[in-house]
């Protein structure tokens, strides 16, 4: 079956645990109650774009557990297809997450099933996809092929480099939209993180995130700012996935870039005021009502 939008990732069930502070080595910090819920870099970007109306299915693998049936409750939920995703003979990804009050996150993935994702499992699968999306977190090899077999086909390729990896030059050079946050912009090139310097890597175009500030797009004709609109955050985790998701879904219903990015921009910052990941992805039409 084919989708207009493919997404390439992981999925893993979030345990969040809110805190005053992360503990150091050696200490233990008493936090909150733990919330349960799902999350992963590519079933989050896969279900904020299936929110915004885009017809997407996810390449992943989970564990036959209970930790698989809350993600693929919650991708069927939102409208993913899960045609592509394998269950595989390992636990299904955990990501033990720490907020503190000011939203930020700190995280540990285990990343279990996500590590079964072959190269195997995405050689046909963006047959026909308008748009290809492909985040870390799987095994590099597969995030590679994912690539290159989608822009061979025609398919308009995002690379969303997080956690940042060392992808080869002949992969980013098959890159449409590399899009990045500034830690993993800054890993790429060294200190001085200019995104216009991203385009020298092989991609035709480069978005930066920049947090609350909203994302820089750099493209051949320039570099221009996309400002967020100003949020109280709640819990940031899985706002970089919601912008990657929204960014694709515009993308793949045939918006410009800047345009796409500046509806990017609003999916994630109404996601950092709730909650969790996925959960707190908005609707087209909560989009609407705004
Ligand atoms: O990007 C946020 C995501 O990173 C979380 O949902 C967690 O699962 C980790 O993959
Ligand atoms: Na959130």
């Amino acid at each position: 079956m084919t989708h207009d939008l493919l997404v390439v990732g992981s999925a893993n069930v979030d345990l969040v645990v809110p805190a005053d502070r992360r503990p150091g080595a050696g200490e233990t910090v008493l936090g909150g109650d733990t919330v349960v819920s799902p999350g992963g870099k590519g079933a989050n970007t896969a279900v904020a774009a299936a929110r915004l109306g885009a017809d997407v299915a996810l390449a992943g693998a989970i564990g036959d557990d209970a930790y698989g049936t809350i993600l693929t409750e919650s991708l069927r939920g939102a409208g993913v297809h899960t045609d592509l995703l394998r269950t595989v003979h390992r636990p299904t990804g955990v990501a033990y997450i720490t907020v503190t009050p000011d939203g930020e996150n700190s995280i540990l993935v285990s990343t279990g099933a996500n590590a079964e994702l072959a190269p195997a499992d995405v050689e046909g699968a963006s047959s026909g996809a308008k748009v290809v999306v492909a985040s870390l977190e799987v095994p590099l090899p597969t995030v590679e092929r994912a690539i290159t077999v989608a822009a061979g086909a025609g398919a308009r390729t995002l690379l969303n480099l997080s956690p940042a990896a060392d992808v080869g030059e002949t992969v980013l050079a098959a890159v449409d939209v590399l899009v990045v946050n500034e830690h993993e912009a800054a890993w790429l090139l060294g200190s001085s993180a200019e995104p216009a310097r991203l385009l020298e890597l092989g991609p035709r175009a480069a978005v930066v995130t920049i947090g609350a500030r909203g994302a820089l797009v750099a493209t051949p004709s320039g570099t221009v700012e996309i400002a967020a609109p100003k949020v109280k955050a709640v819990d940031t985790t899985g706002a970089g996935d919601a912008f990657t998701g929204a960014l694709a879904a515009a993308l793949a219903d045939a918006e410009e870039l800047e345009t796409a990015a500046r509806r990017a921009a609003e999916v994630a910052a109404i996601s950092v005021t709730r909650p969790g990941a996925q959960p707190s992805y908005p609707s087209a039409q909560e989009l609407r009502r705004r």
